[in-house]
């Protein structure tokens, strides 16, 4: 059997990430993979989720199956953090996922249930791991125009006559914040534009919902999204806890269907519980659970909200001040978009070549599409930074 099998093409951001790992030198900076670091180069535990962590070892009674959906008081506080009070609960079900991919994944195999190999329009770019994990749910991937690498605005004009051309029952699969790889997000005017174009044209919209509280805030994060929802019949979101809540390793997300139409949302929602069931069961209990606690306590909510507001202030400094040092270095403002794009991510236009440079002369570490992990600079590393990139990009 194993005999038949070639070697599966390496995930470039993890290869990259073992790669690092592997480094021996000790000024080595890893802007790689999507993880949010502190001044000091951590990723600690949130205060909050710590606490909660206690309170679940201290209550928690037993270690029998939850049940296929999970646990029901997390999904309630779930949706309600992302969809608030946009659209009424009967609208609306929800089940735990195993993360953000988890909920894309199942999202997927079940659209492809109601619509086998139908077509799922993506940006270009858009997160690497949308691709095979679409696909490989038997969806078909296809790309409409999105960003504009020499402006680092987005191509709305393209994009959206690019979705003039779907199909009825095509799924577009959008970012709901602080768009992977780019930065670049859409205004609400924007996502008004496209929620119309979608009921028009009967086209399915998909979020993914990675970052939320990481752009503008946690509400404003949202507002495209919960505009959406009451502009389309039906969508789907995936939304992680990973960045958010910081509980990476814990694989803690929601899948959220929401219907103008009661009963093809339960049927959908049901075929959502049967693909779980045939491929992992039931989810893990203690990331959803953690979060569970911290969204109930009104206590436990408030200092995520203060810490997480102060991951978020931490990045938009960066970027201020990263676009600041790149002036600097290039007399240009050439990297000023930086600056005005949202969330973890910007990619600076270079060449493979530049960032093989980056990496073996300066042990800097970026995705080879040019990403870089904005969490992952350090204040006083951004000048020595600047100079480095223009240097092997002039
Ligand atoms: C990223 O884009 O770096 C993160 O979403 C982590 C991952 O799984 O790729």
């Amino acid at each position: 059997m194993f005999e038949k099998l070639q070697p599966a093409p390496p995930d470039k951001i993890l290869a990259l990430l073992a790669q690092y790992r592997e480094d021996g030198r000790a000024d080595k900076i890893d802007l790689g993979v999507g993880v949010y670091k502190d001044e000091q180069g951590e990723t600690p535990v949130m205060r909050s989720i710590r606490e909660a962590e206690k309170r679940l070892y201290e209550e928690q009674t037993t270690k029998s199956y939850v049940g296929l959906q999970g646990d029901k008081a997390f999904c309630a506080v779930m949706g309600t953090l992302v969809l608030g009070d946009a659209i009424l609960g009967e609208r609306m079900r929800v089940c735990q996922s195993l993360g953000g991919s988890g909920a894309l994944s199942i999202i997927a195999m079940m659209i492809n249930r109601a619509r086998p190999n139908a077509t799922v329009w993506l940006s270009d770019p858009s997160w690497p791991n949308h691709i095979p994990l679409l696909s490989g749910a038997g969806l078909k991937p296809q790309s409409y125009p999105y960003y504009d690498a020499a402006t680092g605005a987005i191509l709305f004009e393209e994009m959206m006559a690019a979705l003039r051309g779907a199909e009825a029952g095509d799924i577009v699969l959008l970012h709901g914040c602080c768009h992977n790889p780019t930065g670049a997000d859409l205004s609400l005017e924007q996502w008004a534009a496209i929620a119309d174009l979608c009921a028009e044209k009967g086209l399915f919209p998909f979020v993914d919902l990675a970052y939320q509280g990481f752009g503008d805030g946690l509400e404003e994060d949202v507002a495209g999204v919960r505009l959406m929802a009451q502009k389309v019949p039906e969508l789907a979101i995936a939304a992680s806890c990973s960045k958010n809540f910081a509980v990476y390793r814990e694989r803690a997300g929601a899948a959220i269907l929401v219907s103008n139409d009661a009963g093809a949302l339960d049927n959908a929602f049901s075929q959502l519980l049967s693909v779980k069931r045939s491929v992992y069961s039931m989810p893990p209990d203690h990331g959803g659970a953690i979060v569970r606690i911290v969204l109930e306590d009104a206590g436990l909510r408030a200092d995520w909200m203060e810490e997480l507001e102060g991951m978020r202030s931490r990045m938009v400094t960066l970027r201020r001040d990263f676009a600041d040092a790149l002036r600097r270095a290039s007399n240009s403002e050439r990297f000023d978009f930086i600056a005005e794009q949202k969330g973890m991510f910007s990619r600076l236009g270079l060449t493979t070549g530049q960032i093989d440079t980056l990496r073996n002369d300066h042990g800097i570490y970026i995705v080879g599409d040019s990403r870089i992990n904005i969490a992952g600079l350090h204040h006083d590393k951004l000048d020595d930074l600047a100079r480095a990139i223009v240097a092997v990009s002039s």
